[in-house]
C-alpha cells in the first residue's frame, strides 16, 4: 500500500525510514530519494512517525 502516491512511496519504505531515524516527513522523502509534490501524504507520514515512535518507545521499556 502506498503512503505517497505521487512518488510511489510504500508504507514499508516509510516505516523503514522512521526506524532508521526519520523524525519528519522531509526525512522520509530524503530516505526515499523523493521530493514532496502535492503534500497530501504529509499528515499521514506525521501520524506514522508518531505511531512508530510510540511503538519503539514501548519496545525499549
Ligand atoms: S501524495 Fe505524497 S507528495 Fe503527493
Amino acid at each position: 500500500m502506498y503512503i505517497c502516491n505521487c512518488n510511489g512511496i510504500r508504507e514499508r519504505q516509510a516505516r523503514a525510514a522512521i526506524e532508521l531515524g526519520a523524525s519528519r516527513p522531509a526525512d522520509i522523502f530524503r530516505h526515499c530519494q523523493a521530493k514532496p509534490r502535492c503534500a497530501k501524504c504529509v499528515c499521514d507520514m506525521r501520524q506514522m512517525i508518531q505511531e512508530t515512535q510510540e511503538v519503539l518507545a514501548l519496545a525499549a521499556e
